[in-house]
């Protein structure tokens, strides 16, 4: 199968909700849980989930590219195929996102293009919004600027709150990245199975 890696820096439950997809005929396996922040609260439910955990603390290093490069030796020694950002809240050099191109998602809580960055929820109100949602999108050295892959869509109720609307829009999420993920992953493997289809009707 395609091996998985996921990056947070928090509770983790778009990752729990990857992790979970990732079973019977699901292309792709969950091989390790990486962190920015230690004591995450996603690294206990990685590790209850039984997948292998790792800390790299952005905050032991003097540079962006420092930090990245302790993060690219962590990854590759776990030899992931597919990178999936799941609320991990550090921004990637475009070397970084470079050497991930084409192999890296992440989750927005925006129906993007609207509303990159942070706060998305409060602007979407503060604009007077009918709908928001979330998007998952292939990471570029655009932030949040890359092509979407998939999106959920939430009405907006009187009286909402940054709070509730963020609750609400996290329920589709947990359905929204799954989907993505798994569809992403057959296309990859669909890919990767090819050459040796051909190579064994010769
Ligand atoms: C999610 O709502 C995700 O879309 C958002 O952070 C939350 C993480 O929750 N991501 C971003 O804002 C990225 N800039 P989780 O840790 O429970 O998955």
């Amino acid at each position: 199968p395609l091996r998985v890696a996921i990056l947070i820096s928090g509770g983790g439950s778009n990752m729990e909700a990857l992790v979970r997809s990732m079973t019977g005929d699901h292309p792709a396996r969950p091989v390790l849980v990486l962190s920015n922040r230690p004591g995450a609260g996603g690294l206990a439910r990685a590790e209850a989930a039984g997948i292998a955990t790792a800390t790299v603390d952005h905050r032991g290093f003097e540079t962006r590219e420092a930090f990245e490069e302790a993060l690219q030796a962590r990854l590759e020694a776990a030899r992931p195929d597919i990178l999936c950002l799941a609320g991990f809240m550090r921004i990637l050099t475009p070397g970084f996102v470079a050497r991930w191109q084409g192999r890296m998602l992440n989750i927005h809580p925006s129906l993007l293009p609207l509303y990159p960055g942070l706060d998305t929820h409060a602007r979407a109100i503060a604009a007077g919004d009918a709908e928001a949602g979330a998007s998952v999108h292939e990471v570029t050295a655009d932030l949040d600027g890359g092509p979407v892959l998939g999106q959920a869509r939430v009405t907006l109720d009187p009286g909402e709150t940054p709070e509730t609307l963020a609750a609400k829009v996290l329920t589709q999420e947990h359905r929204l990245y799954p989907r993505v993920l798994r569809e992403v992953a057959e296309r990859l493997s669909r890919q990767s199975a090819s050459p040796s289809a051909r190579l064994s009707s010769l």
